[in-house]
């Protein structure tokens, strides 16, 4: 049994479909104007949110040595927030229409394992080898620990950029 019917057995399909048949939903779907916008406001957010990740993740590669990582992401960070909040308002929006086929649909699948993934990799960060800046603050090499959080993260952000760009190749 994969997830699809996973999701179908335990009534979310049905749920998923009332949420499609809503006024709202079908008009916000058959707007040319809400719903390009949404698409639009969602790719501005992407770049935000994917762009301010992967600067500070070059920091942690190791480039910009010269820059202060705490000061760095004290800047870039409320941007990458700002960027998630709206992603994930317009990301529901657009959902909503077809919701039912995106929950099958195994780049969407994959889109969002990849968010989990980059999630848990920011909260390993966060609480771990963040707490060791202070002794890589200014020009020094950062451990191999951050250089393979920032890999990770860059690679993980990369990836939901291509499954979210996927998805509609495989509807
Ligand atoms: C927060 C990180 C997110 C990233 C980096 C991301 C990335 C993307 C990208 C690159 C696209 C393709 C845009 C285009 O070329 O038109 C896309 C489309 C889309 N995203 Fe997201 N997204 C995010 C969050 C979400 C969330 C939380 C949802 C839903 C709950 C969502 C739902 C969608 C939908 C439904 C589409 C349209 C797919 C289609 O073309 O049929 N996204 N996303």
């Amino acid at each position: 049994m994969n997830a699809c019917d996973l999701l179908r057995q335990q009534g979310i399909t049905a749920r998923l479909e009332d949420l499609e048949n809503l006024d709202f939903t079908q008009n916000f779907a058959a707007s040319n104007f809400w719903y390009p916008l949404a698409e639009s406001l969602h790719v501005v957010a992407v770049a935000f949110l994917v762009g301010a990740m992967i600067f500070l993740d070059l920091r942690l590669i190791g480039f910009y040595r010269s820059q202060n990582p705490v000061r760095g992401a004290s800047r870039v960070l409320p941007l990458a927030w700002a960027g998630f909040v709206v992603a994930v308002v317009t990301g529901c929006l657009l959902f909503a229409p077809q919701a039912s086929r995106y929950v099958c649909n195994p780049a969407f699948q994959t889109k969002f394992a990849l968010m989990l993934a980059a999630g848990i990799n920011m909260l390993v960060f966060h609480f771990g080898i963040w707490k060791s800046v202070g002794r890589w603050n200014d020009g020094e090499p950062t451990p191999i620990a951050a250089k393979a959080s920032g890999v990770l993260s860059a690679l993980f952000w990369i990836g939901v950029v291509y499954y979210g760009r996927l998805v509609p190749f495989l509807a």
